[in-house]
Formats: structure tokens, C-alpha cells, sequence
């Protein structure tokens, strides 16, 4: 770490001027008001800041989920896609005559997962089976080791073994393994694969040895490096870029994805825990979302259910906040209703899912969650009702709702939607009938131009300060425009996010909660751009969007203290945007400052009313001369904080603040 210390600049030459010549310090008081200056009024801490102030948005959208955070490398591994065979080829090593067939029931478990592969080998040879492609390939790390496991029963013949090897493109083996005893009832075989080569588009291959017939389903090929070393745990990489933004609560499972393009094909949170082969398989609602990015091979096989979205939450440390269909359709595709006197199915999946998260174990949902491995409670405190739901229709459905659940769980806060715009008739309705129930949080979304960000940092200054609060559920900054796929996650975007969320810290008292959206997406298999956190099959970048909001969240004070910027309360008039805190657990105070001109800026900063400061503190600066600039697999810290020794001479010192930047200072007091 160097030393830093400010540039010399105008001001600060003639700050030493003052000590010689008297009558230059008018001079230099001017040059400095001239260049802007900050008062941090530490001795006057506002508002608690929430822990839940910055989070994470989760949807299975770019094949976030399937492809993604959820590792299983084998594609359609139960044969349940509409094409059982999607994603699976047959493979003849020449020499070997066999037939494959799909059966559509007497598999392991016929509901929901009735579908298997039959193998039939007539004549022994090298080898007859199917190959399995993955998500756009499949992932193997050098010296890294897989569980290979699958369901199979023997019908007839003289099986020897099934062949499992792991190929590269070209057909070049990378690793291999055998399982073998087949018997006439369907059985779990399992077996360790290592892999000699790294490789993110290999494939995987089942061959039978010998002659006969045998049934196979449920087949999986997982890493067995996973966060917390989990079975049927989440991708080690993506989970760990999570914990390290520090998050304050998880989403999950999003997004549309809740709402489903028709009822049917909403997203039911008991189908999607308990065993693998019991979870229902359904259509990803971004399968056939955009023309220009459809995406056929998009299912859920909620591998990563409820359950695993709760432990997900635990181990980052983030309050879980799971958003359930309110009996209503995605409003941008069918609109599809749930008459309102059929509300009840919906509502009692909200009821049970407050059990199955907080009951005790004596209960039926309490001892589900303990035979699923967490006797514990999750401590749900939050639950959203519906997603981006807008019109009558919700406030209809909305109220049934709170009204049951409020008068059960007056301690679990409802999350209630302000539709997909940040304004318009549809948010003034929303939030007007919002505040008349008495809401609790409201979720705003805006997806925006970056310039709509940096305007709008002053937008929750003059937010009543009763009623309910705000969720900043979903934002991002859109450099062409909403859904184009030309989209960049560019520093540009960022910065004018960063100006926006200064907005955010300075009304902690407002906006209790806010998140990025989408998260993830796949380089090769995308729907929606920006996102988060990009990644292949091995590797994965953080955006500078994601070093912004991992900043504010990391370095999350835990009260608001008042900023003036050039002596006005009011922000975000110029090009640079403020906000502070006092983190009370270090007695630090933080000070955020985003300079969104192309120039550097000569700042006098004043921590008011602290007594005793440390002369050294810490700077984080984030920054890019070039707004277009991007990160990337192969360069993917080109846009990420940078860490600096801050000299803090006095309670009034000059800063100069970097052109396109965003720094935080935090200054221990003594
Ligand atoms: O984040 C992508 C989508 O944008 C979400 O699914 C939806 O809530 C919003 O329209």
C-alpha cells in the first residue's frame, strides 16, 4: 500500500503561502470555495442506517440458476425437458450396435419426474451411449475431482459396467470412471471423476460395456468443491464475489421469474425442495422472451430450490427475502389472474413458507426443515407479495394479503411492488393506495438512462419521512436503453449509479433496502444485459457496477451524519455527489464522494465537530478515465478500487478528487 497524500494543487499551494504571508489567506480561503468544499457535521449523527441498506438481487434469468450458480454440469440430467433428449447425443464408437428410447413413466419416481433413457446394446464393442453437451459445455478444472452419480436399473443381459468419461472437444479424454453391479431395481451408482486438463467445453459420456439393456436417469456430474463444501452446494466463485459485498439481505428467486408468463409456470417454492428427483421441472420463463436472445435449452430444475436459497443466506450473511406470486402473471406477457376468491392457495404458500423458515420443529413445516438438514429457524423477517406487479388488480390482491398475513405475522415485514417504472400514473396509483395500507416497504425499479441516475441522486431528499419506506429493488443503469442487448456494463453507467446511490446512504431513513438487477449473467447464454457479475463455465469477472455497490455496501456506516456540499444540504446540483456516516462499531466516520467531471476537483473537506481525529486515514478510490471502459474475464480488475493511505492533517483539509471517480475516505475518531 503507498502512501498518499493529496496532490498539490492551486488551493493547497496557497494554503502554504498563508504561513509566510499573511495576506495571501483570503486568497486561499477563496481559491478553496472556489473548488468546492464538503462539511461532514459529525458531531450531529442522524437516522440508524439498516443493515438491509444494500443487498443482492437473485433471479434465474442468463442462466443465473441452471448454468450458473447452481454447478451440476450435466444439462436436462433428468430427461424432463419437453425434448427428453435435449442436450444429449447419441454416441457409437463404430464396432457397437445399440438403440436408445425415451419411456415417459415407471422411472424412480413417476411424479414429477416420470421420464428415463433406456441404453439397448445388441452387439458389444467400444462403446455405445449418449453424450451429454452441459450449459454451452461443460466446466472440468485441472487436478480437480467430480462426483459422478446416476439412477439406473439393468433389464436384461450381461452388462459390464458403464463407461463415464469426461472429453474434450475433439474427443481427448480428460478424465474417466466406471460404475458397475447394476440390478433390476432402480439404485443411485455413484463415482469419482479427476480431471487431468482444464477445459470449459467438455463433455460427458456414458458407455455401456458389454451387452444388455439398462434404464439410467437423474444423472449428474457435480464439483466437489462448492461454497462450504455443501452436496448439492452453489458455485464457489459467484459465491464468494457475493459474501465479499458484504450484502444486507438476498432477493430470491426474483424477478418475472416469480410471476411466470402464464400462471402455470409461476415459480411454486414447495415444488423445488426435498429430493432432486422430486422437485418439477418448468419452463424458464426467459427462454422465450426475446427474439433476438431466445434461448430454447432454459429450464428450472430447482436443483437450487427454497432450501438452498435459505442456506445461500445464511452463509453470506444476508437476511433471506423471498418475493411469492400474488395470483397474478407477468403483466408484460399474459396478465394472467387468479380470481380473487381463489387467493387462498396462494396465501397459504405464503403461511407455510413463514413456518417452514421460522416454525419450530414440532410443527409439520418446522420438522421439514430440520429433515432437510437446519432444525434451526432461518429467522425470516421479510416476505415480498408479488413482484412487479402494477394496476387494481394488485392493490386487490395485495390488500387479501397483508390483511391475513399481517393479522398472523405482524412481525414480518411485506414487500409490496411500485410496477417497472421509477414514475409515471402507475407508480403515483401505486404508491398512493400503498401508503393508504400502510405498507410497509415499497419496491421501486428503475432501469434508466445514466444520466436519469445522477438527476435523480436528490430524488429521496424530500420523500416523506412517515409511511411506508422505500426498497430500491431494482436498478441499473441501461447505456442504450431497457432490454437492449447492446447494453454495457461501462464505467459510465457505474459512476452514474454511484451519484445515485449517495442519494440512498443520505436517506438511509427512507430507503431501507436497494439492489442491482439482474445479478448474473452467462457470457455464452445471456437474455438481459447488464448484470452484475459475468461468468463462463470456469470463470467469472466483477463489473465496475459491482464495485461500486460492493464500496457503499462494505463501508456501510451505521448512522447517518449530515453533508453540506458547498454549503447546501441539497445534492447532486453539479457534478459531485455526497453522503456520510458514522460506522459506530469503529468509531470511523465515512465519508462517499462521487466526482461524475471529466477533471479533477479541488475539494475543502471539514468533519465538523470532531474533536480528535486520527491523522491517518483510509481512501478507496475507484476510478477510469475512460467512461467506456469495461472489465472483463481476461482483464477484470481494469475498473476496480484501488486502497490509499488518507493523511488527515486537521479537521478542514484539501482533497483532490480524482476526474470520473468514486472515493470513500473513512477517518477513525480518536
Ligand atoms: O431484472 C430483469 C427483470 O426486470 C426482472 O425480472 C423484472 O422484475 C424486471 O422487469
Amino acid at each position: 500500500m503507498k502512501a498518499f497524500r493529496p496532490t498539490p494543487s492551486l488551493s493547497a499551494k496557497l494554503v502554504t503561502l498563508v504561513c509566510a504571508f499573511g495576506l495571501i489567506i483570503v486568497q486561499a480561503q477563496i481559491a478553496f470555495a472556489q473548488t468546492g468544499n464538503i462539511t461532514v457535521q459529525v458531531d450531529k449523527p442522524g437516522a440508524p442506517i439498516p443493515k438491509t441498506l444494500f443487498g443482492l438481487f437473485f433471479e434465474d434469468i442468463n442462466f443465473g440458476a441452471d448454468g450458473g450458480l447452481y454447478p451440476e454440469r450435466v444439462k436436462n440430467r433428468s430427461f424432463e425437458f419437453p425434448n427428453p433428449m435435449m442436450g444429449w447425443k447419441q454416441v457409437d464408437r463404430g464396432d457397437t450396435k445399440g438403440e436408445l428410447y425415451v419411456f415417459d413413466h415407471g422411472s424412480i419416481n413417476d411424479t414429477p419426474n416420470s421420464h428415463y433413457l433406456r441404453i439397448k446394446v445388441a452387439t458389444a464393442g467400444k462403446g455405445f451411449g449418449v453424450m451429454n453437451e452441459g450449459f454451452r459445455g461443460i466446466g472440468v478444472e485441472k487436478g480437480a475431482e467430480y462426483f459422478f452419480s446416476i439412477s439406473a436399473r439393468r433389464v436384461d443381459g450381461s452388462l459390464a459396467a458403464l463407461r463415464v468419461e469426461v472429453e474434450d472437444e475433439s474427443g481427448h479424454l480428460l478424465g474417466q470412471s466406471k460404475v458397475s453391479g447394476f440390478t433390476t431395481d432402480w439404485k443411485t451408482y455413484a463415482a469419482i471423476v479427476r480431471t487431468t486438463e482444464t477445459n470449459n467445453k467438455a463433455r460427458l459420456n456414458l458407455l455401456l460395456e458389454g451387452s444388455g439393456t439398462l434404464d439410467v436417469d437423474m444423472v449428474s456430474l457435480y464439483p466437489k468443491l462448492t461454497w462450504e463444501n455443501r452436496e448439492n452446494g452453489l458455485r464457489y466463485d459467484l459465491v464468494k464475489l457475493l459474501k465479499e459485498m458484504k450484502p444486507g439481505f438476498l432477493r430470491f428467486p426474483g424477478g418475472c421469474i416469480v410471476e411466470g408468463r402464464y400462471l402455470d409456470q409461476r415459480y411454486q417454492w414447495k415444488t423445488t425442495i426435498g429430493d432432486l428427483d422430486d422437485r418439477r421441472l418448468i419452463i424458464n420463463r426467459w427462454n422465450t422472451e426475446f427474439n433476438w436472445r431466445l434461448t430454447p435449452d432454459y429450464y428450472q430444475s430447482f436443483g437450487l430450490g427454497y432450501f438452498e436459497y435459505f442456506l445461500l443466506s445464511e452463509d453470506i450473511g444476508a437476511e433471506p427475502l423471498p418475493i411469492l406470486n400474488c395470483g397474478m402473471a407477468c403483466q408484460f406477457n399474459s396478465s394472467e389472474l387468479a380470481p380473487l376468491e381463489d387467493l387462498d392457495h396462494y396465501i397459504q404458500d405464503a403461511i407455510d413458507l413463514i413456518e417452514f423458515a421460522n416454525a419450530p420443529v414440532t410443527t409439520a413445516w418446522g420438522r421439514k426443515r430440520a429433515e432437510l438438514g437446519h432444525p434451526a429457524p432461518f429467522n425470516l423477517k421479510m416476505i415480498g407479495v408479488g413482484n412487479e406487479q402494477w394496476g387494481p388488480q394488485y392493490i386487490e390482491r395485495y390488500e387479501i394479503f397483508a390483511r391475513v398475513l399481517k393479522e398472523k405475522y405482524p412481525n414480518v415485514a411485506l414487500v409490496s411492488s411500485a410496477g417497472p417504472a421509477p414514475d409515471g400514473e402507475r407508480f403515483d396509483f401505486l404508491w398512493a393506495k400503498l401508503r393508504e395500507l400502510k405498507a410497509d416497504l415499497i419496491d421501486e425499479h428503475y432501469y434508466m438512462a445514466p444520466k436519469w441516475f445522477r438527476d435523480n441522486a436528490g430524488r429521496y431528499d424530500n420523500y416523506p419521512r412517515t409511511g411506508p419506506k422505500v426498497f430500491a429493488g431494482e436498478y441499473a443503469a441501461q447505456s442504450v436503453g431497457i432490454a437492449s442487448p447492446d447494453n454495457r456494463n461501462n464505467w459510465e453507467c457505474a459512476l452514474s449509479e454511484a451519484a445515485f446511490i449517495t442519494g440512498l446512504d443520505r436517506n438511509a431513513d427512507v430507503v431501507q433496502m436497494s439492489s442491482y438487477a439482474p445479478l448474473f449473467g452467462h457470457l455464452e447464454a445471456w437474455q438481459w444485459t447488464p448484470n452484475m457479475i459475468w461468468f463462463d463455465n470456469l470463470r467469472s469477472y466483477a463489473t465496475p457496477n459491482y464495485y461500486v455497490q460492493k464500496l457503499f455496501s462494505v463501508n456501510r456506516g451505521t448512522r447517518i451524519l449530515p453533508v453540506l456540499l458547498d454549503g447546501s444540504a441539497k445534492n447532486g446540483q453539479g457534478e459531485l455527489f455526497t453522503s456520510a456516516s458514522l460506522d459506530e462499531r469503529t468509531s470511523e466516520v465515512i465519508l462517499k464522494v462521487v466526482n461524475t467531471a471529466p477533471s479533477a476537483k479541488e475539494v475543502r473537506i471539514n468533519l465538523a465537530g470532531a474533536k480528535t481525529l486520527a491523522k491517518v486515514g483510509k481512501a478507496f478510490i475507484l476510478e477510469s478515465a475512460d467512461l467506456k471502459a469495461e472489465n472483463s474475464l481476461d482483464n477484470p480488475t481494469k475498473v476496480a478500487p484501488i486502497e490509499r493511505q488518507l493523511t488527515v492533517p486537521a479537521v478542514e483539509f484539501a482533497y483532490r478528487f480524482t476526474p470520473n471517480s468514486l472515493t470513500v475516505m473513512r477517518v477513525a475518531l480518536r
